[in-house]
């Protein structure tokens, strides 16, 4: 949620910069790897696709062991997640923080086991959206952990560290300059960024370029890019894209709180590619062809010059996100469902890197598809059934701006029956639509909007998908109108 841009530089910010120490070495990519999606890959594929293309650090939203354990012996560098939802739970009794670490971290660290270096305590807690829901628990949660991780004697390896959103800082004047943390908890970002600099641990932010254009639609749409266009000139400095000037906001912001030097960490950044009318696979490449290449340059942002620590989001496309930010937000992956990529990319950002290596062994559900019936008449209950099947199912790609919005109302109709048989695995009750479902064997997809075949779900990956429930459902017909 980006919302600065820069003006004035004084001197004396230069000289801070320079003063910086930069992580040593490369160009070592992470990527985030998130799971709420109704048909995961099995975790054994997924770490073999992060290692044919390269990563060398993987971010989770979540710590099942099972699912960690698949990282062991691999040498990928792992920051593991916990979820808001046990924030409460790991403040009230260090006790509880103590049997997470014991059970969900130490216990990957034997020889051979998992390469841990962060535990991620939280998502975005200070979130705008959640209205304080986590502001009493997130820095009381991350210090326990922190706590257990040092009496567990692996406190100078692993550091409890808290991605926050840009959202948690602002600048009055939309200059990086006045940038300071957000009101409403800024006693409380004090506090947690002189945390971070006393533990020695670095400040992950997640920053998104694209929300910048989403919520402003009068924003340079090339300012989110890296490619200059709008550049804002300062006295000193000149900003050409809305990721440094957020970047160096929140700098000026961890300045107010006498941790400018913190390092800093992009735990998310990434374009997604349908959902939106500026979400789609060209500006996704652009704006990753961008990003890789200042990546590759080591050049930073002016307040920070040199390597960046970042973390793409993400690795795949997430049927069961909850759609309440955008119907863009299942669609940030950089391959598709299945483990595919969307389009080619050089990661190198010098023009070495080939493109992304697809995921293997992707097993697929048979090349069926469940249809509209070619008869079907009746306009009330087709309405119906497109509702309830999109309630609980996908239908991002149909909405206004998505790759399958131009369909006719039949194909938007099939479109919606296909979604919810795949993703109830192709079985028979799935096409039913009180008689307006058929099984048919002829791909349906158009050019720009493709009909998928789900994959197989395999081994134990059932455990991790299934998110999805009464909120994504009800957000869903609240999003009806727009079908019909
Ligand atoms: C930040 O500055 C302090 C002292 O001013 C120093 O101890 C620390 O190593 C510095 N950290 C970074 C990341 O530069
Ligand atoms: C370990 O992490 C899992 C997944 O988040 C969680 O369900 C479980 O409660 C954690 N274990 C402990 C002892 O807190």
């Amino acid at each position: 949620m980006a919302r600065a841009m820069a003006m004035i530089w004084g001197s004396a910010l230069i000289l801070v910069a320079t003063g910086v120490n930069v992580v040593a070495n490369t160009h070592d990519l992470g990527v985030n790897w998130g799971t709420l999606t109704s048909h995961p890959i099995h975790p054994k594929i997924v770490v073999q696709l992060l290692k044919d293309n390269g990563f060398k650090k993987v971010k989770l939203f979540d710590s099942d062991p099972w699912m960690v354990g698949f990282l062991a012996g691999t040498n990928i560098q792992v920051m593991l997640g916990i979820p808001n939802d046990q924030l409460e739970f790991l403040s009230d009794h260090y006790g509880n923080a103590k049997d997470w670490v014991k059970e969900n971290c130490t216990a990957h660290l034997r020889k051979g086991g998992v390469n841990i270096k962060y535990v991620a305590v939280g998502n975005e807690p200070f979130l705008t959206s959640y209205k304080g829901r986590f502001t009493k628990t997130a820095f009381p949660a991350m210090k326990n952990i922190q706590k257990a991780l040092n009496e567990a004697g692996v406190g100078k390896k692993i550091k409890a560290v808290m991605p926050l959103n840009a959202d948690v800082y602002e600048s009055k004047s939309d200059k990086p300059s006045d940038g300071v943390f957000r009101s409403d908890i800024r006693d409380l970002m004090k506090q947690i960024a002189r945390y971070l600099k006393d533990n020695n641990s670095p400040f992950v932010v997640n920053i998104y370029p694209f929300l910048s254009l989403y919520l402003n639609s009068k924003f340079p749409s090339d300012f989110a890019f890296f490619d200059g266009g709008h550049p804002i000139q300062d006295k000193n400095v000149q900003y050409n894209n809305v990721f440094e000037a957020n970047f160096d906001t929140l700098i000026y912001a961890l300045r107010t709180a006498g941790a400018s030097n913190l390092t800093i960490i992009v735990g998310e950044i990434g374009w997604p590619t349908d959902g939106h009318k500026e979400a789609n696979k060209a500006n996704a490449k652009k704006f990753y062809d961008g990003l890789f290449r200042v990546l590759a340059s080591d050049k930073g942002t002016p307040l920070r010059p040199g390597n960046m620590d970042v973390y793409l989001f993400g690795l795949f496309d997430e049927d069961t996100k909850s759609i309440e930010p955008g119907n863009f937000e299942r669609h940030w992956g950089i391959f598709d469902f299945d483990g595919k990529p969307k389009f080619t990319m050089d990661m190198s950002g010098d023009g070495t890197h080939k493109e992304l290596v697809a995921a293997k062994g992707v097993q697929y559900l048979p090349k069926q598809w469940c249809v509209l019936v070619s008869y079907a008449t009746d306009k009330w209950l087709i309405g119906e059934q497109i509702s309830w099947a999109c309630s609980v199912s996908d239908c991002t790609a149909l909405q206004d701006g998505s790759s399958c919005f131009g369909l006719d109302s039949k194909r938007r109709a099939s479109y919606a029956f296909n979604s919810y048989y795949q993703m109830n695995n192709q079985e028979e009750s799935a096409c039913e639509f009180k008689g307006l479902g058929t099984v048919v064997k002829k791909d349906p997809s158009t050019d720009t909007c493709k009909f998928n075949t789900q994959i197989k779900v395999g081994g134990g990956a059932t455990r991790l998908g299934y998110a999805y429930g009464a909120i994504a459902a009800l957000i869903s017909l609240a999003t009806l109108f727009i079908l019909l």
